[in-house]
């Protein structure tokens, strides 16, 4: 049965091939992006089931204008996609504090303010769907990427808390985790005056390999964007989704030193409860 989605986002990349698979299969999509005009086409030719409207993100105000009115149009969505973001890419102290705050400011608080938006209309409605798109780099690191892997784990969390809350409203989340993909991500990299102090760190052989292209993207975000229409089908949903070889190398690499870590001070952590 076909759909109604909201998707942040979708000027390019796996927002915007989201947009165009969701329509070609026939589900209804409330498109929201910055560049108007970048979806002209689409309007063309599926009319009035394609929505557009122009969001940015970091306008708190305007995410929830425009999520409350498409929600009344509709009567109905189905489908919450927080998709929009980017990365600074430099070392933590290479960026200026307007770089940091507009990189907290969309990834994070922009998807929490997605997120909060849509919640009462889909309590109201009785249930629903919320695709965060996070990152692989939701769970593990990169040098260069600091403020990037600040918002994703960041947003991780704040996905994990409210799926409890909000699990006896029959609204489900799952974190999409795409590794290295190529969408237009790696052209809209923000970079921040490099500090020579770091060209012969891992954060300055993260940046020659970008440069120099030796830096792998494995990623099809055609067959991510499969998996992403999938994963929908699925029930219970599952909670995360990670997308890409890398993602899934990278991810289990992580998550077995950590719990590797946490075996190896068991016994510091379980000497310091108070005395019963
Ligand atoms: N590609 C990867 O390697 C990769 C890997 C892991 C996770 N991701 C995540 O995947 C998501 C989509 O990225 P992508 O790979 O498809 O890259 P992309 O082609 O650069 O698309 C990013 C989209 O986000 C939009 N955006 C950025 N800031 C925004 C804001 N303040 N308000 C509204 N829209 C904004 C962009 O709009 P404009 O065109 O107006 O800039 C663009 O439509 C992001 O959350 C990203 O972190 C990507």
């Amino acid at each position: 049965m076909s759909k109604t989605w909201f998707i942040t986002g979708t000027s390019s990349g796996l927002g915007r091939e989201l947009t165009e698979k969701l329509l070609a299969r026939g589900d209804r999509v409330a498109a929201t992006l910055r560049k108007t005009g970048a979806l002209d086409h689409l309007l063309a030719q599926y009319g009035d089931r394609l929505w557009v409207e122009q969001l940015d993100v970091t306008d708190t105000r305007a995410v929830h204008e425009v999520v409350g009115r498409v929600f009344a149009q509709w009567g109905r969505i189905d489908v919450v996609v927080s998709n929009a973001g980017y990365a600074v890419f430099g070392a933590g102290e290479e960026a200026d504090d307007d770089q940091i705050r507009h990189q907290i400011d969309t990834n994070l608080i922009g998807s929490i303010q997605v997120i909060r938006a849509a919640l009462p209309h889909l309590r109201r409605q009785g249930g629903g769907r919320i695709l965060q798109v996070s990152s692989e780099g939701g769970q593990t690191t990169y040098p260069n990427f600091s403020l990037y892997h600040a918002t994703k784990w960041g947003i991780e969390g704040f996905v994990e808390a409210v799926a409890q809350e909000v699990a006896p409203f029959n609204i489900e989340f799952t974190l999409v985790e795409p590794g290295p993909a190529k969408t237009g991500f790696a052209g809209g990299l923000v970079t921040p005056p490099p500090m020579a102090v770091y060209d012969q760190t891992p954060a300055g052989d993260m940046r020659r390999a970008l440069v120099d292209e030796t830096f792998a993207i494995l990623g099809d975000p055609v067959k991510m964007v499969r998996e992403i229409m999938a994963s929908v089908d699925r029930s219970p949903a599952p909670r995360r989704l990670a997308l890409g070889s890398q993602a899934y190398d990278h991810i289990h690499a992580a998550l077995t030193q950590r719990l590797d870590a946490l075996e190896g001070q068991k016994s510091i952590a379980l000497s310091t409860d108070v005395d019963s």
